[in-house]
């Protein structure tokens, strides 16, 4: 089923109450009740292209929601930031993509938020001392991870990095939300939410779109998680655009060609309806590069 492409910044209310209502949710201010959804306000906030992408990003997940932006840069540093203030600290894994890399390490600290590096050789003994002899307890506040990383296909143990973080929690007494970058496995190959992670993040300008010829990233997690860094990205203005344009082709005729997240709902196999039939069956008939038994599949009937 194809969704039309809604070209448009804003949408008319019913009434006033019935705005009121929508901004509330939109910024956090009250609770959407059972089964109540965010009503369209104005495209920065959310679009039905937009929201029609997010609810398939997330059944691909198994998570209960997605936030759909304009990069995976915007992705990560909108999750970090939301999640992150002043004095805490970040338990980073390291390697990761250098714009990740250097937004950690020159960028959060001059919001005065600092780091503690692992690598893909720390145990869960190695990483406990870190954080002991940092005295960093009460500090860190988010464990973050990139697995398989970029650019070394380094892989993490999951399950470990969950215990750590439980240990966190339990001795600083406070939430530490547990994000992954998963963009180089994808949501077929890898759930890291089955591992405890709250939240996953895509550079969706890769195997998500496709390849080449978009730029958007992707947050998907636990419902609260994802409500917290969609307020955010509201207010940064990083949702991703919904947009088909006229773009003249070097005959010097006009065609419509589609941008941002639009482009996920193509024809071609490229569209995210294609994802399966894309990464499982290439990889899944021939063998992956990253041992099977390192990651659970999900069951062929699913699809
Ligand atoms: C693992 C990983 N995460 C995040 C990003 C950033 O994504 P984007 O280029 O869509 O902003 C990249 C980009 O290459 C990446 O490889």
């Amino acid at each position: 089923m194809k969704t039309p492409i809604f070209q448009t910044s804003t949408f008319a209310f019913n009434n006033s109450a019935e705005g009121k209502r929508f901004f509330a949710l939109a910024y956090g201010k009250d609770q959407a009740a059972e089964g109540e959804q965010l009503g369209l306000i104005y495209s920065r906030l959310n679009n039905p292209n937009m929201q029609i992408l997010e609810e398939r990003l997330a059944l691909w997940e198994g998570a209960d929601e997605a936030a759909a932006f304009e990069s995976g840069m915007s992705a990560i540093a909108t999750t970090m930031l939301a999640y992150l203030k002043p004095g805490d600290m970040v338990l980073f894994s390291h390697p990761t993509y250098g714009g990740t890399h250097h937004f950690v390490h020159q960028v959060l600290v001059e919001f005065g938020i600092e780091r503690i590096d692992f690598d893909p050789h720390d145990t869960y003994d190695t990483i406990y001392e870190k954080i002991e002899t940092a005295q960093a307890w009460s500090r860190v506040k988010m464990v973050y991870v990139e697995t398989p990383a970029n650019p070394t296909n380094d892989l993490f143990d999951l399950e470990m990095l969950n215990a750590i973080r439980d240990e966190i929690q339990l001795k600083g007494g406070h939430e530490v939300l547990f994000a992954v970058d998963n963009t180089y496995m994808g949501p077929l190959w890898q759930k890291p939410m089955d591992f405890g992670a709250d939240v996953v993040c895509y550079s969706a300008t890769k195997y998500l779109s496709g390849h080449s010829d978009l730029i958007a990233g992707v947050v998907v997690g636990k419902k609260e998680h994802v409500v917290k860094v969609k307020t955010l990205r509201t207010f940064l203005g990083l949702v991703v655009n919904t947009k088909y344009r006229d773009v003249e082709d070097s005959n010097g005729s006009t065609s419509q060609k589609c941008f941002g997240c639009s482009c996920f709902f193509r024809s071609t196999p490229q569209g995210v309806e294609n994802l399966f039939s894309r990464i499982y069956k290439p990889r899944g008939e021939t063998g992956c590069f990253v041992s099977k038994a390192m990651f659970k599949r999900w069951s062929y009937d699913k699809f």
